[in-house]
């Protein structure tokens, strides 16, 4: 099977004054294309961190990481900026929509970023809110919205420039289980259609759907398999994968 991204003994330091924290200290992870991946692990293991840097929105302090084949740490802001624009869609616990814009001009964004042109973004927007559930929010804003809806306006979105992979950090964070529910569905449907799916998650339900599930502890992976292989958690908690 063809991968995606390769990291090969990545970390990532952040210095903060005088003081270095490593928040990955060797990872060795390969994707590959059209995997559904679950990232779980405690807080501040370093998912979100790995997150930024498999999306391009972040370099790692040493190590290589390859996207498609592409050294990405020796890739200028620009360079990295047009990955992020067209190979990958992110979505965010707090979805980071843009309060003053609409349902539709949130999801133009990127087509706007990418160049396309009205006619072009008029039918994509609107094939998008049709597909997603959408079609009649289209004028309004986030603040009119439900958060399941609200998550999916930002799925929406990051599915603009039809990116290979969706990365998702807490997508039903801030859900009901409900709306929670129809947001896996959503990842699973854009998995079996054929795009790499990468959720950090504590919702055991999407690691459930999940192909292989991540497990991060002290910015190192602790286990790296499917579910078969997961040991159930010690002691009473089976609600919560990490
Ligand atoms: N910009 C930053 N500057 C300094 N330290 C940071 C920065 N970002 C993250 N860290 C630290 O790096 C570690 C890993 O953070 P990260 O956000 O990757 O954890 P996480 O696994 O996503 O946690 P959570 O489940 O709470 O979201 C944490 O100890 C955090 O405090
Ligand atoms: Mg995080």
């Amino acid at each position: 099977m063809q991968s995606i991204m390769k990291l090969r003994q990545v970390r990532k330091a952040y210095t903060t004054g005088t003081v270095t924290f490593e928040a990955l200290r060797g990872i060795n992870l390969m994707v590959n294309r059209g995997e559904f991946i679950a990232v779980v692990g405690p807080s501040g293991s370093g998912k979100s961190t790995l997150m930024n840097i498999m999306g391009c929105l972040d370099i790692p302090t040493s190590g290589e990481y390859r996207f498609e084949n592409q050294l990405v740490n020796s890739l200028s802001p620009n360079q990295l900026a047009d990955i992020r624009n067209r190979k990958v869609g992110f979505v965010f616990q707090a979805f980071n929509l843009l309060p003053y814009a609409t349902t539709y001009e949130n999801v133009e964004i990127p087509l706007l970023f990418a160049k396309v042109s009205g006619r072009k973004r008029k039918q994509r927007i609107t094939e998008l809110l049709a597909r997603l559930g959408l079609a009649d929010k289209a004028a309004n804003k986030p603040t009119e919205l439900s958060g399941g809806e609200m998550q999916r306006v930002a799925i929406a979105r990051a599915l603009a420039n039809e990116p290979d992979v969706i990365l998702a950090d807490e997508p039903t964070g801030n859900l009901d289980s409900a709306s929670g529910a129809e947001i896996v569905n959503i990842f699973r449907e854009l998995w079996q259609s054929g795009k790499t799916v990468i959720v950090i998650s504590h919702d055991v339900s999407i690691a459930e759907h999940a192909e292989r599930i991540v497990r991060l502890k002290d910015g190192l992976i602790e286990t790296n398999g499917d579910l078969s292989r997961e040991q159930p958690a010690s002691g009473t908690d089976n609600q919560s994968l990490s």
